[in-house]
């Protein structure tokens, strides 16, 4: 594996068993693709193509069917640090406050107290929250917990993010405001991120690829490279034409996922 390669998808199909005689649901069909440093993988489907079980593989909590995952050249086979996980599910702990939250994960290491909260610090005045490390998950707004949780996740210090629509519950203007952060962020740490959304737009302003994936069982349609400077400006020529492509290419495969819907 070369150094530019973070993850390797070889591959990677997954089918998950149906209960009591349902028929089996085939959810990938052979994903093949790296992610390499430095890089802002964004992907889209239709809903229920299987973005979310690719991310829960790739996050090792999973097991494919067939083909692998590699980091760093090793097979993972189960939650490794390297890899850093923002999905909805993962909210923060209600009973911790902010700092509490962000010490979680550096408590499983092995380090003196004292040096724990110091790095936490550190990663929270990185996105911003230094501010309120003493307020409770409930105190925060939802793009204030989502930087948290942010913090809490680059504070192991990971290879790479995977990122399932975290800013899906954002009102517009504070996920515009995220995605800036976001990318700021990406571009000081140099961590390779994979972000699944729906927002095309968010796609576009975010990737420097976009990967549209087809209806379930999902396999790569297309493999998009973002060839804009940043910051991107969406209502420029060349953004709107990355989206209509895109969203054109993706409306095809949501229209194949709804015919499968109601043909059964
Ligand atoms: N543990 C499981 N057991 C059985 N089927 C599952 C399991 N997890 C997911 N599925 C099925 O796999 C398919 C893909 O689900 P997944 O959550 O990966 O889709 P998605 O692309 O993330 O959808 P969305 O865009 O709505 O979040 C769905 O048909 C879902 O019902
Ligand atoms: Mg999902």
């Amino acid at each position: 594996m070369d150094s530019q390669t973070v993850m390797r998808i070889k591959n990677l199909s997954k089918t998950f068993p149906g209960r009591k005689g349902l028929p089996e649901t085939e959810v990938l069909a052979g994903l093949d693709f790296k992610i390499l440093a430095d890089k802002f993988v964004c992907i889209v489907g239709p809903t229920g193509c299987g973005k979310t079980t690719l991310l829960r593989i790739l996050a090792g909590l999973e097991t494919p069917s067939a083909g692998n995952v590699e980091l760093g050249g090793e097979e993972v086979n189960g939650p490794n640090a390297e890899v850093g996980l923002v999905f909805q599910e993962f909210a923060l702990f209600p009973w911790r406050n902010v700092l509490q939250n962000v010490t979680f994960g550096l408590e499983l290491t092995r380090r003196n107290r004292r040096e724990i909260i110091e790095e936490a610090r550190h990663y929270l005045d990185m996105v911003g929250m230094s501010g309120v490390e003493k307020h409770y998950p409930r105190e925060l707004s939802g793009g204030m917990k989502q930087k948290v949780a942010i913090a809490r996740t680059l504070a192991l210090q990971p290879r790479v993010i995977l990122m399932d629509e975290p800013f899906g519950s954002l009102d517009a203007q504070a996920r515009n405001l995220m995605q800036e952060f976001l990318l700021g962020l990406q571009e000081r740490t140099g961590v390779a991120v994979v972000f699944v959304t729906h927002n095309v737009d968010e796609a576009v302003f975010l990737g420097s690829e976009v990967i549209v994936f087809t209806a379930r069982p999902a396999v790569i349609k297309k493999v998009y490279h973002v060839e804009l400077a940043h910051p991107r400006c969406r209502t420029g020529d060349n953004f709107i034409a990355y989206r209509r492509e895109i969203l054109e290419c993706l409306g095809e495969e949501i229209k194949t996922a709804e015919e499968n819907i109601f043909a059964g």
